[in-house]
């Protein structure tokens, strides 16, 4: 097993557009890292950079203490794990397994004390007799892992491995590859473009956008700390909303009515420029329905709803708006950055089961003002981020040098 440290790493393919742009990325010994971000972000790019299938332009790419970039991808002791497994149809499971050794001159009792390990923990025991043709994905998945495991090699890489898998078997497998990775313990860099992956199976992820790194941070610290619009929109289902707003004062003004903020948000957005807020789904409620005692943490406003969908356990309330001008323009960017085609310019709320509104009620709704965020319409940045509880926002980064440099400058100054 081994660390894997990325570093400033580029890759200008043979038109010179740069698919993967000065990314850092740390990879713990033993962590699942997830790359993530949609079609086109250089993921795919970045993990064959990592096996060495793909040369880099510049940068170091660095696993446990070598550096690798001139190294073949046999000599870096890695396992990948494709989209489609390329099994051998006419190799029964156990020589599918066996396969790697087998082409390393491996003796057989080690061929056979490894290939039955790997079975054992995959639970392919009593499938090993048998051909790839005849498994479900699932099996013929793990079969594709147990190849990778006995080649005891420092890292997994997979590229959107379950991409092919009906939505059940895909839920299955996800928890199944978590289940072994921790197991395993072994380093993993997992490729995919679906945020319920990245949410469920990683210790961080990494959210790309144009090969440039976004935030590098857990699940929970990227769904309560995004560092721009991108981030936010990206993870969270339904999406985090975006609305319009002025502050004044320490009043919101937002498309339905006023409502109040706290101060610690006040103090660090401008006064009176128009900005985008962010609100995810949950985070309102049916005021009718909010106990006396989380009230207060709030504000409510008054509105029309359009749509109710009802799941029994909550509800959906839409309820539309109007966005003009830079917001307007800056959300249109986001829907073709996140590929997306969701309607932006209405409200979604998720209420609880309980809640009465129904279509077309003037309803009153609460929402937890506490949980907003404030974005820059221009730059698109998160200006009320907590930046000590948003991992690695490459952006926010001092450069390299510049803080030392200032700190000398200021010693200096002062003698
Ligand atoms: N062999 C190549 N030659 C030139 N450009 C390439 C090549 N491979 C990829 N690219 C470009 O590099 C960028 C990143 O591609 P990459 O395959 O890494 O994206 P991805 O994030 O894996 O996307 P997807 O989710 O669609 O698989 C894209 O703009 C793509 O067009
Ligand atoms: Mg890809």
């Amino acid at each position: 097993m081994a660390a894997i440290t990325m570093k400033n790493i580029v890759k200008k393919y043979g038109d010179g557009f740069p698919a993967v742009n000065d990314v850092s990325i740390d990879v713990q010994d033993g962590e699942f890292m997830i790359l993530v971000g949609p079609s086109g972000c250089g993921k795919s790019t970045l993990l064959r950079m990592i096996v060495g299938l793909e040369d880099i332009t510049s940068g170091d790419m660095i696993i446990g203490d070598r550096r690798v970039n001139d190294l073949a991808p046999r000599e870096r002791n890695l396992a990948m794990v494709f989209q489609n497994y390329a099994l051998y149809p006419h190799l029964t499971v156990y020589e599918n397994i066996a396969f790697p050794l087998r082409l390393a001159g491996a003796p057989n009792d080690e061929v056979d004390r490894k290939v039955r390990e790997a079975s054992k923990t995959l639970e392919l025991d009593e499938h090993l007799e048998r051909k790839p043709g005849n498994l479900s994905g699932g099996q013929r998945q793990r079969v594709a892992m147990g190849r990778a495991i006995v080649r005891d090699a420092d890292a997994f890489l997979f590229d959107e491995p379950l991409s092919n898998l009906d939505a059940k078997l895909r839920g299955q497998m996800r928890t199944e590859i978590a289940r072994l990775q921790k197991r395993l313990g072994i380093t993993t860099v997992y490729v995919t473009h679906d945020q319920t992956e990245a949410m469920t199976l990683g210790d961080r992820v990494a959210v790309l956008k144009r090969g440039v790194l976004q935030q590098l941070a857990s699940p929970r610290e990227l769904y309560t700390n995004p560092a721009n619009l991108f981030v936010a929109g990206f993870i969270g289902s339904p999406p985090m909303n975006f609305l319009p707003v002025t502050v004044t004062g320490t009043s919101a003004a937002l498309p339905f009515g006023d409502v109040e903020l706290p101060q610690d948000k006040v103090d660090r957005v401008p006064e009176g420029k128009l900005l985008i807020a962010g609100i995810r789904p949950e985070h309102f409620e049916d005021a009718a329905v909010v106990e006396d005692s989380r009230r207060g943490q709030g504000s409510t406003f008054t509105t029309k709803v359009d749509v109710v969908e009802w799941l029994g356990n909550e509800a959906y309330a839409y309820i539309p708006f109007e966005a003009e001008g830079a917001v307007r323009d800056q959300l249109t960017q986001l829907e073709r950055d996140l590929d997306g085609d969701t309607m932006r310019s209405q409200l979604v709320v998720s209420l609880d089961g309980s809640s009465r509104i129904a279509e077309g009620d003037d309803a009153e709704i609460w929402v937890d003002v506490r949980h907003m965020h404030l974005f820059d319409p221009e730059t698109g940045d998160n200006l009320t981020i907590d930046l000590d509880r948003a991992g690695r926002v490459p952006a926010k980064e001092d450069p390299e040098g510049t803080a030392a440099a200032e700190q000398v400058a200021q010693g200096a100054a002062a003698h």
